[in-house]
This record gives C-alpha cells, structure tokens and sequence, in this order.
C-alpha cells in the first residue's frame, strides 16, 4: 500500500483526459495535476524546450511527493520520457507505448492513423513503435498545430473547431480504419473528430489507454492506496489564470475543483 497520490503533468489541460480515466477506472487514487497552460501549446516548441519545461513539471511534482508520475502530453513523452524514467527512482509513464498497443489491437486492416502536435509527428515516435510492435501495420501521421489552442482556450464546441478538425481531417477521411489520438488535448474534440472520420473508424485515446498500464504496475509494485484511507481532495496547479483552467476542467470531470496557480 502508498497512499502518497499519484502526479500528472501535461502542456495545459489535455492531461484531465487522463485524469478522467484514473478517477473513472481507479477511483481509490489521489491526483495531484499540473498544466502549464501558460507555455502551451508544447507542440511548435524546440525539443531542448519542451525538456526544459517538463522537467520543471516533474520537479514541482516531486514538492508534492507523489509515488508514479504520469506524463499525460505525447510530446513531453516523445522528447523526454526516456531520460525522465531513467533519473527517478519512482516509476514514470507516457502516453506514447500504450496508445500503439490499443491501435495495433483494434485495426483489422492494418492502415492506422495518428494525430498529435508538430514535434510529436516530426519525433515519429508513434510510427517507430507501432512498426516495432507489428512491422506489417501501415502507419500515416498528421500534425494538427491548430486543435490544441481551440481547446486550451475553451472552444472545443464553436463552429470555428468543426471547421478547422474538418480542414485539418481530409487527408485521413477513407484512409484508415483507426485513428489514435495522438495527443491527450483531443480526446476533448472527440464528437467532432469522430463526425468527420465517420462511424466506422476506431478513436484510439492514448491517455485513457495508459491508465490500464497504471493500474498494472500500482498492482505489480503494490502501491494502492489502501481503501480505508479516504482522499482529503485532489489538486489541480496551473501556470495560467485559474478561471479558464477551472471552468474546462470542472466540465470535463464533472465535479468541483480545487485549482491553484503557480509560478515555475
Ligand atoms: N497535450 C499535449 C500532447 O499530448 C500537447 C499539446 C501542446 O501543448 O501542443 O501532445
């Protein structure tokens, strides 16, 4: 048993993806949640940034003495996860490795689609995985710069997003049979994403994926937080204005929030 919580760290507010899936299949766990909305989007950024910046993430988080570390962004994954893993003694996992599982799982025709951030495409992270899981698979990949600045600034449901997934989208319509979520902002334009993809094709959402491997090593290295033990409140840290962050998190996770800025 650790009762300690367990951290998470993202661009800005694509991580609550995530966070919804642990309060949905681990409900037991206690979250501390930090989003440098103020930086995002990570995605157009250098790579020597994007690791400059996440560290600072995992640092904050170690303040709060969590006992795993979820790097819920694709592309903090791709850049750092490797060297971030290697330098902690607690277990650290992204978003990356269980997302190419599921989509290796689910296709029937082999052609896979991924969607993500610029520096998650340009990484081919996705791709490298996937074709060294199962090389058959046929794998295409799509950087979409404009959906994460749609939902960091609350609108996911405006008609300029179903414009731009439309726009953004066409290049992939009738060309796969699944499509992962290549970053954990979109699981938030997914209603949009499946209409313009059509019914037939399988979403893949990496964050919610990565929640069963959580639970996987929580069970192998017996870090459950004892049932008996009840959660005193999660919380949420942003390096932007609470507001906004409050307003899409309380909607998106269906409860009240406890949402404090902060400077790295
Ligand atoms: N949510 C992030 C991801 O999964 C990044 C979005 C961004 O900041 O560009 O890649």
């Amino acid at each position: 048993m650790d009762n300690r919580p367990i951290g998470f760290l993202d661009s800005g507010v694509g991580g609550l993806t995530v966070v919804r899936e642990l309060m949905r299949q681990l409900p037991h766990e206690e979250i501390v949640y930090i989003g440098d909305s103020a930086r995002a989007p990570y995605g157009p950024r250098p790579a020597e940034q994007i690791r400059e910046f996440t560290w600072q993430l995992v640092n904050f988080l170690l303040t709060k003495d969590v006992k795993m570390i979820v790097i819920a962004c694709n592309t903090a994954t791709a850049v750092v996860w490797e060297e971030i893993k290697e330098q902690l003694e607690i277990p650290v996992l992204g978003v990356v490795l269980p997302g190419s599982s599921a989509a290796i799982k689910s296709t029937s025709s082999g052609k896979i689609g991924v969607i993500g951030t610029p520096m998650t495409v340009k990484s081919d992270i996705y791709r490298q995985k996937i074709v060294d899981l199962a090389p058959q698979m046929q794998v295409t990949s799509l950087a979409c710069p404009r959906f994460a600045p749609l939902v960091e600034s609350n609108q996911m449901a405006s008609s300029i997003a179903k414009k731009v997934v439309y726009e953004s989208l066409a290049p992939l319509v009738g060309k796969v049979d699944t499509l992962i979520l290549g970053c954990t902002h979109y699981p938030l334009l997914r209603g949009i994403i499946q209409n313009v993809m059509g019914p037939s094709v399988k979403l893949i959402d990496s964050g919610a994926e990565t929640i069963r491997d959580v639970s996987v090593l929580l069970n192998y290295f017996q870090l459950n937080r004892s049932r008996d033990v009840s959660i005193s409140q999660h919380r949420f840290y942003t390096t932007a204005g609470v507001a906004t962050f409050k307003e899409i998190a309380e909607n998106w996770l269906g409860q009240d929030l406890n949402v404090e800025h902060v400077k790295l």
